[in-house]
C-alpha cells in the first residue's frame, strides 16, 4: 500500500475517531405543548445570503419518528423555534436531506427535483457516521456558546423524534469583508477565502444562481428554496511544510493579501485570456479550475459560505482540522457537482481529505414545509 493511501487512511481514522467526542446529545427529553405556527413566513431562510457571523454549529439528524404525523410535529416544533425572536446576527437554517423522501413518510412525490444522497467523488473517503442525514440544522452566531446553546435547544425540541447523526462546530478566522464588501475569512491553510464568490447583495445574481425558480421543475413548494452542499474536509499537516510559492501555485492566489497571482489586488477583475499557458496562474490552480471565468461556465457558479473546524489532535498526534465547506446553489448538478468534477486531479487534492457532509435542500420557509406534511 502506498504512503499516500496509508496517510489518507490514518487521516480518516482520526476524523472518525472524533465521533465519540462530539456526538451523544441525541435522545434529550421531548418538550411538551402544542406547536404554534409563526406569524410571518419569510420567502427565503436566513443563513444563506446573510453575512456569516464568526461562529457556527452544524448538526445532521436521522428522523426516527414513527410516522408522518410524528414528522409533522417535529417539523412544526423546529419551525416555531427557528421563527422565535433571537439575538441579532443569530440565524437558524433548517434543511432536509434526500432520506426524508424515501418510503417512510409518503413524501416520495414531494422530493426536490435535484435532491439525492451525496455521492463519493474520486478523492473522497466518506465515513457514514459523518455523512448525509434526514435533516440539517445550521446555526450561525457571533459567539460559539450562543450557536451551541441554540443547537442544544433544537436537539432537545426534537426530542425522541430525531437522533443526531453528526455534529460539528465552525469558526471563521479573520472574519470580515473584502474591499468590495463581500464576506471573507482566512481558512486554516492560511489563505483568504470569499473573493471569487458571487455577490450575495446582488438580488438578480442570487435569483439566477442560488434560489430555485418557477421554471426549475420539481414540486411547487421548493420555489424560493436552495440546495445546500456540505463537505467536511480535513486538511493534511504536510501543507505547512510546503514553501509559500508552492502553496500559492496550488491555490492561484497570493497567501498574504489574496490577490490573484500576477495581479495587484484581491478584488481586481481578471480572466485567463491573457494567460492561456498558465504562466501567472497555473492551469491546474484551484481557482482556475473552480471558476474558469468564461461565459460557458458562468451557470456553474456557487455561493460559498464555509467555516473552519478544529477537533484537536487524533491518536497519532496529528491536528484534526479543516473546512466545513458549505455552498448554496439553485441546482446541485449544474453548480457544486460540475465544479467538483472540473477540479478532479487538482494539486490541492493531495492536501485534503473529504470525510463527510451531504446534499440538502433548504425550504423557502420551515413553517410551510411543516404544513405540507399535514396536507
Ligand atoms: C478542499 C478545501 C478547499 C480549500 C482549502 C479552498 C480554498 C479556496 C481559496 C483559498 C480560494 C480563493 C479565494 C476565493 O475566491 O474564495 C477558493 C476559491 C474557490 N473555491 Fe475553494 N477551497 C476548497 C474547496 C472547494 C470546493 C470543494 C469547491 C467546490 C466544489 C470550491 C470552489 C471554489 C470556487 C468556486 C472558488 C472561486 C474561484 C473564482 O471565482 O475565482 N472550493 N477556494
Amino acid at each position: 500500500m502506498s504512503d499516500t493511501v496509508l496517510r489518507r487512511r490514518a487521516l480518516l481514522q482520526g476524523a472518525a475517531g472524533a465521533v465519540a467526542g462530539i456526538a451523544g446529545v441525541a435522545g434529550a427529553a421531548s418538550c411538551g405543548g402544542p406547536a404554534q405556527r409563526p406569524a410571518a413566513a419569510p420567502t427565503h431562510q436566513p443563513g444563506v445570503l446573510t453575512p456569516p457571523p464568526d461562529s457556527s454549529a452544524f448538526a445532521a439528524f436521522d428522523v426516527v419518528a414513527a410516522d408522518r404525523t410524528g414528522l409533522a410535529t417535529l417539523m412544526d416544533r423546529l419551525a416555531v423555534r427557528a421563527a422565535a425572536p433571537h439575538a441579532a446576527d443569530l440565524t437558524i437554517t433548517l434543511a432536509v436531506g434526500a432520506g426524508l423522501f424515501d418510503a417512510r413518510f409518503g413524501l416520495a412525490g414531494q422530493r426536490p427535483a435535484g435532491l439525492q444522497a451525496m455521492p463519493a467523488f474520486p478523492n473522497d473517503v466518506l465515513a457514514e457516521q459523518w455523512s448525509h442525514g434526514d435533516l440539517l440544522v445550521q446555526v450561525c452566531a457571533p459567539q460559539q456558546d450562543a450557536a451551541r446553546a441554540v443547537l442544544a435547544d433544537l436537539t432537545q425540541v426534537a426530542g425522541t423524534a430525531a437522533k443526531v447523526r453528526w455534529q460539528l462546530d465552525g469558526f471563521r478566522p479573520e472574519n470580515g469583508v473584502d474591499a468590495e464588501g463581500r464576506p471573507t475569512t482566512r481558512n486554516l491553510f492560511g489563505f483568504r477565502e470569499g473573493a471569487g464568490n458571487p455577490d450575495p447583495r446582488d438580488q438578480a445574481e442570487m435569483d439566477r444562481l442560488v434560489w430555485v425558480g418557477g421554471d426549475d421543475g420539481g414540486p411547487s413548494w421548493t420555489r424560493g428554496g436552495t440546495y445546500q452542499v456540505v463537505r467536511l474536509v480535513r486538511f493534511a499537516g504536510v501543507w505547512n511544510t510546503e514553501p509559500v510559492t508552492r502553496q500559492e501555485a496550488v491555490i492561484g492566489r497570493r497567501k498574504n493579501d489574496g490577490a490573484p497571482l500576477g495581479h495587484s489586488r484581491e478584488t481586481e477583475p481578471f480572466d485567463y485570456q491573457a494567460d492561456p499557458d498558465g504562466r501567472l496562474i497555473p492551469r491546474d490552480a484551484h481557482i482556475r479550475l473552480a471558476n474558469p471565468r468564461v461565459p460557458s461556465t458562468e451557470a456553474s457558479r456557487i455561493l460559498r459560505r464555509g467555516y473552519s473546524y478544529r477537533l484537536g489532535t487524533d491518536a497519532a498526534g496529528q491536528a484534526d482540522e479543516g473546512l466545513i465547506f458549505v455552498c448554496f446553489q439553485r441546482d446541485i448538478e449544474r453548480g457544486f457537482a460540475t465544479v467538483q468534477r472540473r477540479m478532479a486531479g487538482q494539486p490541492l487534492d493531495r492536501y485534503v481529505l473529504t470525510f463527510g457532509g451531504g446534499y440538502y435542500f433548504v425550504p423557502p420557509d420551515p413553517a410551510s414545509f411543516a404544513a405540507l406534511l399535514r396536507a
